[in-house]
């Protein structure tokens, strides 16, 4: 959407994932607290957005959505207030249909213009806009109607697309949002995550700066799979340019998760400016290349084991589009090490099982 956001996958933290309805503005706030105090904000985490159960299930009488009285005291505009003293922007969620999924609160579908400039005048910088008990009429017209109402709110907000990839938004969704769902809702284990990064593969071709491919967000952190099972997911996020909002709970999060989300190099890869969506380039039983090009004539490379046990995996200068003959050199961003091996027409490394090794390769002739 050419709304000048969006330039880069967007980075930040949603409560769905981890706290489902229970939020409240101490947690809301609380997380921006930790996203500051932990140096995530400063690497680029910088949405902070409400989803759903934020909202009284009715309308005051002029037809406004308010804020629930018993969880958001300060409102949406106290809390905006506060997440902006952080240096931080907040997102919020509603539903292009006449409830949101809870079915706790109202959705936008006919107060678009309403609702939006309601959002603007919070200061909400960012939206996602679900696609629940909606009136049968399909996305592509439901959806563009809030966009033009966003465009004319008089704030430049962001636009997130979650109609869970029912009518190909990939095809649709660069000229009415900044990016759009391409799956249905995660779940913290490794068969989901890798089912939705499969799905969203399929549409790589349309990612470009301004509107992103969105797998759903992250689980990192939530407990439900190994440290190298977060590893892959984390990097097979990054490698396709899916937005990296954070699900867990950054205000008690583990070492191993923070050294995770927090690894400059994977989201300089995510972040590149070039923004080209990574690829699955290679897949033989359970060994993956997933590979896509970055700026300065750099690409980024993953080797993926899905099996059960550990595996050497090969990639090819041919799949990732390298020259056969150049050498390369290659450094693991996992391990924050340059090789010393320089590399001509492949490279092989031992992989973990559910596991990945992640590197960025330079070919230097
Ligand atoms: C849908 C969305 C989720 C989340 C819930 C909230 O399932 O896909 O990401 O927003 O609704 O109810």
């Amino acid at each position: 959407l050419a709304n000048g956001l969006g330039l880069t996958p967007q980075m930040g933290w949603n409560s769905w994932n981890h706290f489902q309805c229970n939020i409240d503005e101490k947690v809301i706030k609380e997380t921006a607290d930790a996203l500051v105090s932990t140096g995530l904000a400063k690497l680029g985490y910088i949405y902070v957005n409400i989803d759903d159960c934020w909202a009284e299930i009715h309308r005051d009488d002029n037809g406004n959505l308010l804020p629930r009285n018993s969880t958001f005291p300060s409102g949406i505009k106290g809390v905006a207030d506060y997440v902006h003293s952080k240096g931080l922007k907040l997102g919020i969620y509603s539903d292009s249909g006449y409830y949101t999924c809870s079915r706790t609160m109202p959705g936008s579908l006919g107060h678009e213009e309403q609702d939006a400039k309601t959002f603007a005048s919070w200061g909400v910088d960012y939206l996602k806009y679900d696609n629940c008990y909606n009136d049968g009429r399909k996305p592509t017209v439901r959806y563009p109607v809030m966009t033009r109402a966003l465009m004319k709110a008089g704030r430049p907000i962001f636009f997130s697309l979650c109609e869970w990839g029912d009518l190909h938004p990939a095809l649709w969704g660069s000229k009415v949002g900044n990016s759009w769902r391409t799956t249905n809702d995660i779940a913290d284990n490794w068969a989901s995550m890798i089912s939705r990064i499969d799905a969203n593969d399929v549409y790589a071709d349309y990612a470009r700066p301004g509107g992103w491919n969105d797998p759903d967000m992250l689980e990192v952190g939530n407990g439900g799979m190994t440290n190298d099972e977060y590893i892959a997911h984390f990097s097979l996020w990054a490698i396709s340019k899916a937005p990296l909002i954070l699900g867990c709970d950054v205000r008690n999060m583990t070492k191993e998760t923070f050294d995770i989300i927090s690894n400059k190099e994977v989201i300089a890869v995510n972040q590149d400016r070039l923004g080209v969506q990574g690829k699955k380039v290679r897949m033989e039983g359970d060994i993956e290349n997933w590979a896509g090009p970055l700026s300065g004539y750099r690409f980024a490379l993953v080797l993926l084991n899905l099996g059960p046990v550990r595996r050497s995996i090969t990639s090819l200068w041919e799949d990732i589009g390298i020259p056969e003959n150049s050498v390369v050199v290659a450094r693991d961003v996992w391990e924050h090490k340059t090789l010393k091996t320089r590399f001509v027409g492949n490279l092989t490394a031992t992989v973990p099982s559910h596991g990945c090794k992640m590197f960025v390769l330079k070919p230097i002739a």
